[in-house]
């Protein structure tokens, strides 16, 4: 591990355009269950799973029903808001802060990277914390519409005040189009980046896991994996090495060493 640590230290230092990507796995240590991990929700429940595949279809079918059952319906995530970062997205923070890391794209809708203080961030699948409109895709903070009022007065969905188009959350459902604009920017990021450093996911969910290949596509690139158990991107080869540990133990000693390796230079 030690060996591995230092690897990646040199790596990241030595990187002119390193990003990371990351999954559940890096929540967990704030106390937010993964999804296919051994204590994963789909894992544990896979009828939710089957829900959850459900859930764009019926929007599209009556975004009205769709916004009432979710008022009413909880998370499978559980409550988010009391959610604070741990020290995997820490040193993540500190990376970008210290001009190692250029970006973080990450599937995890918790906004704990936000909430680290994380600038260049693309949350690939939106944000508990945010409404986005279906048609322009202009994205609101929550306290942009009084969610009590318009089902007091029976006027779901909520609309765009720009397009009028209709509001759904900013998370982004199974089978829903990934928005454009992160879309767009989470591909160019793999397309240039010199290191790719991927944490807590298992990887099988798509579009997301064809970033990675996007960047195995070229030759001169770095992909570090570090992860509780191996995926198909190590099993694959896509990924350079793989770190077989927990985030939240891992990453601060990353950082550790990126500090310590920069002040020798
Ligand atoms: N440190 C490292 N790895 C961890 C840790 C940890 N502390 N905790 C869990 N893991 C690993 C698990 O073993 C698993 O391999 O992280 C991985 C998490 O994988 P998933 O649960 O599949 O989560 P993710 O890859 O983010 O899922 C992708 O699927 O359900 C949808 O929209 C949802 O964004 C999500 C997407």
């Amino acid at each position: 591990m030690e060996e591995l640590i230092e690897r990646a230290s040199r790596d990241l230092v030595n990187a002119k355009h390193a990003i990371a990507l990351t999954g559940a796995g890096i929540s967990t240590e704030s106390g937010i269950p993964d999804f296919r991990g051994p204590s994963g929700v789909w894992t544990k429940d896979p009828e939710a799973e089957r829900r959850a595949y459900r859930s764009y279809d019926r929007f599209l079918e009556d975004p009205g029903a769709w916004w009432e059952e979710r008022l009413t319906a909880p998370s499978v995530l559980g409550s988010l808001e009391e959610a604070v970062p741990n020290p995997g997205h820490r040193a993540l923070f500190e990376l970008e802060e210290l001009g190692v890391l250029k970006c973080v794209i990450t599937q995890n809708v918790d906004g704990l990277h936000e909430k680290a203080g994380n600038k260049h961030l693309l949350e690939y699948h939106g944000s508990v914390s945010k409404f986005r409109c279906t048609a322009c895709g202009l994205r609101f903070n929550q306290d942009a519409f009084d969610l009590a009022k318009l089902a007091s007065e029976n006027r779901f969905p909520p609309n765009c005040p720009e397009c009028r188009g209709i509001i759904k959350t900013d998370t982004v459902s199974f089978g829903e189009p990934i928005p454009g604009d992160v879309a767009r920017k989470s591909l160019e990021e793999a397309g240039k980046c010199d290191l790719m450093l991927i944490c807590g996911t298992s990887a099988v969910v798509y579009p997301f896991a064809s970033l990675p290949r996007v960047a195995r596509g070229r030759t001169a690139v770095t992909i570090i994996e570090l992860n509780a158990e191996p995926t198909p991107l190590t099993g694959e080869g896509i990924s350079d090495y793989f770190i077989q540990g927990k985030t939240g133990e891992v990453l601060p000693r990353i950082a550790e060493e990126v500090k310590k390796i920069r002040k020798q230079v």
